[in-house]
């Protein structure tokens, strides 16, 4: 796919085909997703695959199985994949306190950044890898965990001090069953005036 083709294309899925992701497409889409860029190449992310059966351990962590009837999108439960995403700021402090960046003072503690950018380099991640999954003609959906992130992360073996950027679910689109999200009547900006409503040239 043309890439200005794809960036047009781009939207959410919220319902999907219970249908299995190849090995050979999920994996091309992981690899992508990992060759983004990253302050001082830490690459301070992880991504936690669950595949089939192994989504229902995500949900009946975040979508108790009585609120299910009226989840006002219940093919989004049929995702054959959901990849949760994690951010580590200790791979930051960690690099950051090596003799080349030393003087910086970044690697004495998350305090010190004024962009935590471990969580800059996850959404680069995620972005990079929703559009490699278009790309193979997938549909996704990225979304947050929100409160129960830290029982998914118990849940997951999440170790320690990696913090949630959101999850990304993953599956061929049912166009039968999509429901618009709840954001799906704003506009995006600009609504009049051009970029420039946008794109402060020279000065804000
Ligand atoms: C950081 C972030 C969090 C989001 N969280 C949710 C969510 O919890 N539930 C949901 O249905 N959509 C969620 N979305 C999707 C947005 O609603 C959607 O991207 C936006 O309305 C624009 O629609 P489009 O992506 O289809 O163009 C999220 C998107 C982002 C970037």
């Amino acid at each position: 796919m043309e890439f200005s083709e794809l960036i047009h294309k781009r939207k959410m899925t919220r319902a999907f085909l219970r249908d299995s992701i190849p090995d050979a497409v999920l994996g091309r889409v992981l690899d992508q997703a990992r060759r983004v860029p990253t302050a001082g190449n830490s690459q301070g992310f992880d991504f936690v695959v669950l595949e089939g059966d192994q989504t229902s351990s995500y949900w009946d962590v975040t979508l108790p199985k009585d609120r299910r009837a009226t989840f006002r999108w219940p093919n989004l439960l049929d995702a054959p994949v959901i990849i949760t995403v994690w951010a580590n700021p200790g791979a930051y402090l960690e690099r950051y306190s090596r003799s080349d960046k030393r003087a910086t003072g970044l690697g004495q503690g998350i305090d010190m950044w004024g962009t935590p950018y471990w969580l800059v380099d996850s959404s680069f991640a995620a972005m990079v890898l929703q559009l490699a999954a278009i790309n193979e003609g997938l549909g996704v959906l990225f979304f947050g965990m929100f409160e129960k992130a830290s029982k998914v992360a118990e849940e997951l073996g999440v170790p320690a001090g990696h913090l949630p950027v959101g999850t990304i679910a993953l599956g061929w689109p049912d166009p039968s069953g999509e429901r618009p999200g709840r954001s799906a009547a704003e506009a995006r900006r600009p609504t009049e005036g051009g970029l420039d409503a946008v794109v402060h040239r020279g000065r804000w």
